[in-house]
């Protein structure tokens, strides 16, 4: 059997939002790339199985990031001093523009990929550039990487710089339908999502196009939603009469299930800083996924996405990363500016609305995102096996420390920077 072993260690997981589901020198089963559950004694039908033991170190589920642009990360951490709509047009479309040249295309993917696989992420939701070959490419990088994910040749066919718009709605269609094509039976990890940049890059004709491709080979789909005031009034702007931003996406069945005609597209939606009561009832009945980003949230001055609220209103949430809008591609790096910015919103907007809490955060990052991936996030029986091993004996202390106090402390000194041990998606070993 292929990809089975039991793994002994620390184990660290939520398997609900409120609380951290913890065991001590336990041992977790992969048979087959699919978790078999967490036991503290060993079942006697896995007693033949490989064994890996992992001594004190920590195990966790892999964080997924429901929200990255791969492009971006060449200018990681540079052109923090605008709001989204010029930092667009001043520092990103330009950079994107280079992806047109395949040479610069695989240094600079090349670097993206290494940096994901040697960090704590084993899943993601990918944005290319508009450049189908660059986009093969940075798929065919992933596939190799190990690491499972969603990757989007880019749909913009309108308000970018003159390099990076796509000549027209049907040669952007066209494009897509050939991407398509060409990818989608030829990678086993690393599988094709539409993905319109956002609304005011997409002219309807585009939007018409895109609604007739999804229902023709039902891929899923990613953009943004409701991240700044320059952005929505622009939409407005556009549509004047559609009553908030992602009814227009609904316009084209390209936001979630829609039960009066049947379709149930998985669709992520990043942000939703600014999403209204309908918007936010809309995603609900839908089943769109949020991706919280909050890093970018504040790079970026857009706000602060009230998360609390969607947890309490049952919405499916994840957490990205939002390279480069936010500066780090750590997944643990978004719990910790989960649970602060949710602590500022608490304190500057609304006393009524509670501060996330570390379990809830952790949960976001592993079975929250991990949902859009299918039973993703966590160590339970029937998941898939997503592991990441942490040594933390590179964080002195004086003191002694419980599994919950090491979790935590792990997350937030950004152990998945210093020292990981080990990797694993579907219980495939990732090289790091
Ligand atoms: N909206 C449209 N494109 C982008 C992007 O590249 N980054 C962010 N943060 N928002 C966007
Ligand atoms: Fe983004």
């Amino acid at each position: 059997m292929k990809n089975s072993f039991v793994m002994k260690g620390n184990i660290c997981q939520t398997v609900t939002p409120t609380e951290l589901d913890l065991h001590g020198n336990a041992y977790a089963v992969c048979i087959d790339g699919i978790s078999k559950g967490v036991f503290d004694v060993l079942p006697e039908e896995y007693a033949a199985l490989p064994l890996y033991d992992y001594g004190d170190a920590l195990i966790f589920p892999g964080m997924v990031d429901l929200h990255v642009h791969a492009p971006q990360y060449a200018f990681r951490g540079m052109c923090m001093d605008l709001e989204l709509m010029d930092w667009l047009n001043q520092y990103t479309f330009p950079e994107e523009e280079k992806y047109e040249d395949l040479n610069y295309a695989e240094k600079a993917y090349g670097m993206f990929v290494d940096a994901l696989k040697k960090g704590a992420t084993t899943r993601a939701c990918i944005f290319a550039t508009r450049h189908r070959p660059a986009t093969e490419l940075l798929m065919k990088l992933m596939e190799e990487s190990g690491l499972i994910s969603f990757v989007g040749k880019v749909n913009m066919d309108r308000e970018a710089s003159e390099a990076l718009t796509e000549e027209s709605a049907e040669i952007s269609a066209d494009t897509t339908v050939e991407w398509i094509n060409a990818v989608k039976d030829n990678f086993q990890n690393t599988r094709p999502i539409l993905t319109p940049r956002f609304i005011p890059c997409c002219t309807d004709q585009l939007m018409e196009k895109l609604r007739q491709i999804q229902m023709a080979c039902g891929i899923p789909v990613q953009s943004h939603l409701s991240e700044s005031k320059g952005e929505i009034d622009f939409v407005k702007f556009l549509h004047p009469d559609d009553p908030f931003y992602g009814d227009v996406y609904n316009d084209y069945d390209l936001f979630g299930k829609n039960d009066d005609i049947d379709t149930d597209v998985r669709t992520v939606m990043a942000h939703c800083v600014w999403s209204t009561e309908e918007e936010v009832s809309l995603m609900r009945k839908n089943g769109v996924f949020v991706a919280h980003c909050p890093a970018s949230n504040m790079n970026l001055t857009s706000g602060i996405a009230p998360i609390r609220k969607y947890l309490d209103l049952g919405l499916n949430i994840g957490l990205g990363s939002d390279i480069a809008g936010g500066h780090s591609d750590s997944i643990f790096r978004a719990i910790t500016d989960a649970i602060q910015v949710s602590k500022m919103y608490f304190r500057m907007v609304d006393e009524s609305v509670r501060p996330l809490i570390f379990p809830e955060a952790f949960y976001l990052a592993t079975m929250g995102g991990g949902a859009f991936f299918g039973k993703v996030g966590c160590f339970e029986k029937g998941y898939e096996f997503d592991a990441v091993v942490l040594d933390d004996r590179v964080l002195p202390h004086p003191q002694s420390l419980n599994l919950a106090q090491r979790m935590e402390r792990a997350v937030y000194l950004g152990l998945d920077e210093k020292n990981i041990t080990a990797k694993y998606a579907a219980g495939k070993r990732i090289q790091i």
